[in-house]
């Protein structure tokens, strides 16, 4: 038998994460909580043989990110609810033997969404992207009555993904033709802005009333929300999202509250540094 003598382990599964911010998010944690944890990076190319070796060795829970939400859903002894409506997992915890799964992502966008200063009742969201991202950001809003319309360079994948949480569909190329009075929350769930200086969102769409929200968080000022800052909209950068669905799975391991401050703070610190 092998136990951790001196720390109780955590950490994220995924392949790549060698550029994870979750570590220092968590590390922080552990740290401002005086939990005697640690939490490391680890990259996987067999859920299932390597889900048991971690138990084996003590693991107590898991982050689990891309390409694995989705296999380690057959792993699991249970899950919530929304996991099995998003059809992902995020978040494992050891209990009695088995694991459990959980999805925080999209309570990752409720929290997110929530720091706007604006009254979400009875507003209307576009969602760009229709990926794994995507399927936890509608999720969210069909939670919070939000009426969502669903945009995707690749119109079909849209199509099915509205039929799931009741989205209206728009054509990827439509876009350019509404005006800002449209939709009063946009989110980018695409990858567009992480490698290149590209936004998804036509200019026309932005306004002082439009709350902004970009799931990329490197770089954490993507050119769409530069652009929207700059009509005047209210932002909500990509680490938040990251940070609250971090929270979440913080508060479910361990039964108390998380120092979410402290959280952001080793996020953002990380993000300047470049690292
Ligand atoms: P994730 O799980 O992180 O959401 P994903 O499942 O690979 O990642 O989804 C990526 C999303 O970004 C998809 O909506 C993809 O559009 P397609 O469905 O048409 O592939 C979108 N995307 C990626 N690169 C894009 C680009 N250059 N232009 C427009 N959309 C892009």
């Amino acid at each position: 038998m092998i136990r951790p003598a001196q720390e109780r382990l955590f950490g994220v599964v995924g392949r790549p994460v060698s550029h994870s911010l979750s570590p220092v998010m968590m590390n922080r944690a552990f740290k401002v909580t005086g939990l005697p944890c640690r939490y490391l990076a680890m990259e996987i190319t067999d859920p299932a043989e390597d889900l048991e070796i971690l138990a084996r060795v003590g693991f107590e829970g898991l982050s689990v990110t891309v390409p694995y939400k989705e296999t380690v859903m057959e792993l699991v002894s249970s899950m919530d609810e929304d996991a099995e409506k998003i059809g992902a997992i995020n978040t494992l915890k050891r209990v009695e033997g088995k694991w459990q799964g959980r999805n925080t992502d999209w309570l990752g966008v409720v929290k997110a969404l929530e720091i706007s200063k604006k009254s979400l009742k009875g507003k209307k969201a576009l969602v760009i992207g229709a990926g794994g991202a995507s399927r936890a950001v509608c999720y969210a809003l069909k939670k919070m009555g939000i009426k969502t319309t669903l945009s995707n360079r690749t119109f079909e994948k849209a199509e099915r993904l509205s039929k799931i949480f009741d989205c209206d569909v728009v054509g990827i190329d439509k876009l350019s033709t509404f005006d800002s009075n449209r939709w009063d929350i946009i989110i980018n769930t695409t990858t567009v802005g992480m490698k290149e200086d590209l936004s998804i969102v036509p200019k026309n769409l932005l306004a002082p009333s439009v709350i902004a929200m970009d799931i990329v968080y490197t770089p954490l000022w993507t050119r769409f929300l530069r652009e929207a800052k700059e009509a005047g909209c209210e932002i909500i950068s990509g680490i938040e999202m990251l940070l609250y669905q971090g929270v979440f799975q913080f508060e479910w391991w361990f039964g108390i509250p998380a120092p979410v401050e402290e959280m952001r703070k080793a996020l953002l610190e990380r993000i300047k540094d470049g690292s």
